[in-house]
């Protein structure tokens, strides 16, 4: 795949990455692949704005040399220090050697705590800028979004913003655009990234979105530095992060759940018969066979969620806990939850799991739903009427 332009002197020179599956470690699942975004600016100076994942390092750089000698950049952007995006640096440098590594005071100790060089480095600031000759390139500090050293790099001259992480998507493709690819996909995983990445950030979210708006900057093209550049309709994709950040969701509601020998299950099944019989979408997920980063995608623009487990040792099933634990860490907005369970003798599953959707700042919303051993007919209608009456605070939220 060669270099691609974006707009008149300014190249997408990054990776596709078709095979990743877990991100950050293992944290979440990117089944699409991933790509990396570096873009080359070519005006009477040349920057590089990013690199890309170090084992990709040889691509990007003959995507350069399809454009530029690559001894002749003068500038290397650096918008966030994480390695997906800086772990290219050295070798650029290595072939550009009067290239000045540019960004925040934290990406500049970030840098060099993982890489250790001694790099040329120019701090920046908030509206600072760099004059490359027809275009200036300016800066505006984002920090916790993702990262204290994250940055945003803009061009008045093309309205363009390259914002990094922000307004990415883990999806590996052969396009570049927006309009070139299935938007529906495309909303899911920009939605599965927010919730899995950047939820937690949601007031920082607002403050820049509506600090940058302070500003009147125009924008017609954002360029992130995962998946697609949003080309049409740019505004689009901050429109769904303000919606996001504010958590704004619909009246669906997620069941997950795990079971031991089938009776938690059966509780789930006429759960979910409650919920339909009030006429709200239910979505069933049975851990560990569903996907955590999935469900936790899918919960962004969900109102409820009720998670379920038999008891086991006092608590939960094992298989639960990592997607209770990320929960506590995301804090989804504005969700109503609930438990359900069974149990042999000495409950506690109910309590671990109302406990964790405490920690993750979720509203109770009613009483939790447990049975001893199989649930018998009245159990299995109380269970359908507990669903129903989950429903119906949903409906009225
Ligand atoms: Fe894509 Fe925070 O790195």
């Amino acid at each position: 795949m060669s270099s691609v332009k974006v707009l008149d002197d300014i190249y997408w020179v990054g990776a596709v990455d078709w095979d990743v599956r877990t991100f950050h470690g293992f944290t979440y699942s990117t089944h699409r692949g991933t790509t990396y975004n570096s873009y080359l600016i070519v005006d009477d100076k040349i920057a590089l704005v990013d690199s890309v994942y170090a084992p990709f390092a040889a691509e990007m750089m003959a995507r350069i040399r399809e454009v530029v000698p690559p001894e002749k950049i003068d500038y290397v952007i650096a918008n966030h220090v994480e390695t997906d995006h800086s772990g290219s640096i050295a070798e650029v440098l290595k072939h550009a050697p009067k290239a000045k590594v540019v960004g925040t005071a934290r990406c500049k100790q970030g840098l060099s705590k993982h890489y250790f060089g001694d790099w040329d480095f120019q701090v920046v600031k908030t509206g600072d800028e760099i004059e490359f000759g027809k275009r200036k390139l300016k800066f505006i500090e984002a920090p916790m979004l993702h990262w204290p050293d994250s940055m945003f790099t803009y061009i008045e001259k093309d309205a363009l913003l390259m914002p990094n992480d922000a307004f990415g998507q883990h999806i590996a493709t052969s396009k570049r655009f927006n309009d070139e690819i299935d938007e529906n996909s495309l909303m899911v995983e920009a939605g599965k990234y927010y919730a899995n990445i950047l939820w937690p950030l949601s007031s920082l979210v607002i403050k820049k979105i509506e600090e940058v708006q302070k500003q009147e900057i125009k924008i017609s093209m954002i360029a992130p530095s995962h998946g697609v550049i949003w080309r049409s309709t740019p505004m689009k994709i901050v429109e769904a992060y303000l919606r996001w950040a504010k958590g704004e969701s619909e009246k669906r509601v997620l069941v997950v759940y795990d079971t031991m020998w089938g009776s938690t299950e059966k509780m789930a099944r006429a759960i979910v018969d409650g919920i339909s019989s009030a006429n709200v979408e239910a979505k069933v997920y049975r851990i560990p066979s569903s996907d955590r980063g999935d469900i936790i995608g899918d919960l962004l623009e969900a109102k409820g969620i009720l998670v379920g487990s038999s008891t086991i040792n006092n608590g939960i099933l094992p298989t639960l806990a990592p997607l209770l634990e990320d929960l506590k860490g995301l804090k989804p907005r504005g969700k109503i939850s609930a438990a359900f369970g069974s149990y042999g003798w000495a409950g506690g599953s109910i309590k671990v799991i109302e406990e964790s959707l405490r920690q993750a700042g979720m509203e109770i919303a009613s009483p939790s739903m447990s049975v001893n051993w199989v649930p018998n007919k009245e159990e299995i209608q109380k269970c359908y009427e507990f669903g129903k009456s989950f429903a119906a605070k949903i409906a009225s939220s």
